[in-house]
């Protein structure tokens, strides 16, 4: 297990900083207070670990249109870039839906964890336009994927080793 889990940002803002091992890569995450807050707050569990006050395996959050759904979703995941084996999947209902929404918005919000000074990807962040995938300095990934039918699940997901979920 990572030493990461130890130090786990429960408490907002909080910072991602990368530049003691890559010289770059420097965000601070502040959510709003209210929801965002308190959903940033929460965790899904550390798998094999005792559950924790803050441990919720499902975690639904709703509310009025541009109140700040989708950008929790992206601040939340940040939480767990540390660790090279995270994999999340954002998942909307459709590509386009995906490809006006989150995928744009992820690109934006994780660009400084990414790339240092001169542009370059630091470590081993990546973006793969085509697949949406994004990796981390650490090898942690992000994935972007639509989800309609029972039966896309079936197809694309069954035996997915996946660490987080998050459904926009
Ligand atoms: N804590 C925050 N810090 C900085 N920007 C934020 C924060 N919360 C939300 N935003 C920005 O506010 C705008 C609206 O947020 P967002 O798109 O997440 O809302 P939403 O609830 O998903 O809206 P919709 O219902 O239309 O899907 C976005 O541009 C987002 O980047
Ligand atoms: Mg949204």
């Amino acid at each position: 297990m990572s030493e990461y889990w130890k130090k786990f940002p429960v408490n907002s803002p909080f910072a991602l900083d990368f530049r003691a091992e890559h010289g770059a890569g420097y965000m601070e995450v502040h959510p709003q207070k209210g929801p965002q807050k308190s959903f940033i707050a929460c965790s899904g569990g550390i798998s094999g670990e005792e559950r924790r006050d803050q441990d919720f395996p499902l975690i639904f959050y709703g509310g009025a249109a541009g109140g700040g759904k989708s950008w929790s979703l992206l601040a939340d995941a940040l939480k767990y870039i540390d660790c090279p084996y995270f994999y999340a999947v954002f998942f909307r209902k459709t590509i386009k839906q995906l490809k006006r929404t989150l995928w744009k918005e992820a690109k934006k919000m994780y660009m400084p964890l990414l790339i240092d000074k001169k542009g370059k990807f630091i470590g081993k962040a990546n973006i793969k336009e085509q697949d949406m995938i994004i990796v981390f300095p650490s090898g942690a990934l992000f994935e972007f994927s639509y989800l309609d039918r029972d039966s896309d699940c079936e197809q694309n997901w069954q035996g997915a080793e996946i660490t987080a979920a998050y459904f926009d």
